[in-house]
């Protein structure tokens, strides 16, 4: 039996969650969900944002279906998703970004960087240690080399190396793997690529790229497709997996019933993906194209349904062909 771990987490998590684990439970009603409580809510209640129990928890789970959490920018408040994504050591975040003649893999390293959790902070001085390990770069660039060896595409390498050493080896090793694996590569500055993204976006495939690199270009890829409700990722290790939308916790929207549950519902999709249910994923994103395509819409795409209502119409859909 496959068991899920559901982690709502805060702020429109709280909303857009419940629909994508609506979603799975309809065409998977064997699944075993169990609901795993962290976040900046659960620190205002308890003084303690994640306890080690609930990182032992989502190990139990064959797959995360996870929401967003606030971190607020207090000093000793660690963020909670960056250390889940340690703790299980979810090195690989892959972001699709796909529309109209484009289809864009993000591939973000996930457990270095600039994220290295390494830091210091006096009173006039702060400090984050950006690492960059050969280990750490060898592996996602063979992650991305799959994806391109899947897709018969291409890879492109974003970094800064013309400023960071730590992307003068990320850069030479992501290329080196690509040439030795035989899949075709080229290199680009982040910021140029950033503006290139949006400007010729069939011109990419799959893209690799540092942490924090990642984290940036993918919520400017998403202006390609409608914004930030419309992207989900899935956070790849060896032995665990955690599917979440690209947004935050969004507190501005959050209890308005208007954020866009789509980003969720695909982050669902990307778990039947990975488990290996690829028609059952297939058939959710047919559910949302004919919903979109139907005149039903959030506000963020200038309609006027609420999250629930999107999301009921995406579930009658799924329902209506599972009866047929
Ligand atoms: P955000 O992604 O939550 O929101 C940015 C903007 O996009 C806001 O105007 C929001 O209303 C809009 N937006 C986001 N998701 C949407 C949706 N589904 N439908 C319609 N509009 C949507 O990023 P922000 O505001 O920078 O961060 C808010 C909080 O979320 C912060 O505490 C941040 O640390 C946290 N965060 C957590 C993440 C995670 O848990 N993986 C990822 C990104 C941010
Ligand atoms: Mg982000």
């Amino acid at each position: 039996m496959t068991r899920v771990a559901v982690v709502e987490g805060d702020g429109i998590g709280h909303e857009v969650i419940p629909i994508a684990r609506d979603v799975l439970a309809l065409l998977h009603p064997e699944f075993d969900f169990f609901p795993v409580d962290v976040g900046y809510s659960r620190w205002e209640a308890t003084g303690c944002p994640c306890a080690d129990r609930d990182i032992a928890e989502l190990k139990t789970a064959d797959a995360v279906l996870f929401g967003a959490v606030t971190t607020p920018p207090m000093k000793d408040y660690q963020s909670v998703v960056l250390r889940i994504r340690k703790a299980l050591d979810l090195y690989a975040n892959l972001r699709p970004v796909k529309g109209d003649g484009f289809d864009i893999m993000i591939v973000r390293e996930n457990t270095e960087g600039l994220y290295s959790g390494i830091e210091e902070m006096h009173a006039d001085r702060a400090t984050t240690l950006r690492v960059v390990t050969r280990k750490g770069t060898e592996r996602i660039a063979k992650m991305a080399i799959r994806l391109v060896q899947e897709r018969k595409g291409h890879l492109t390498v974003g970094h800064k190396a013309n400023v960071l050493k730590s992307d003068v080896l990320f850069r030479d090793i992501c290329l080196a793997e690509a040439q030795s694996a035989g899949v075709p590569v080229n290199d680009k500055f982040i910021d140029a690529l950033s503006l290139d993204v949006l400007r010729h976006p069939a011109a990419y495939d799959v893209v690799v790229t540092t942490n924090i690199f990642g984290d940036i270009l993918s919520d400017v890829a998403s202006y390609l497709v409608g914004g930030l409700g419309l992207v989900p990722s899935a956070n790849i290790g060896d032995r665990y997996a955690l599917f979440e939308p690209v947004h935050g916790s969004a507190p501005d929207i959050a209890g308005k019933n208007c954020a866009n549950p789509i980003a969720a519902i695909r982050s669902a999709a990307m778990l039947l993906g990975h488990i290996g249910d690829n028609d059952g994923a297939e058939r959710i994103e047919r559910a949302i194209r004919d919903v979109l395509v139907s005149g039903i819409c959030t506000r963020d795409l200038g309609g006027c349904a609420g999250t629930r209502e999107f999301g009921n119409a995406v579930i009658k859909t799924l329902a209506a062909w599972n009866n047929c």
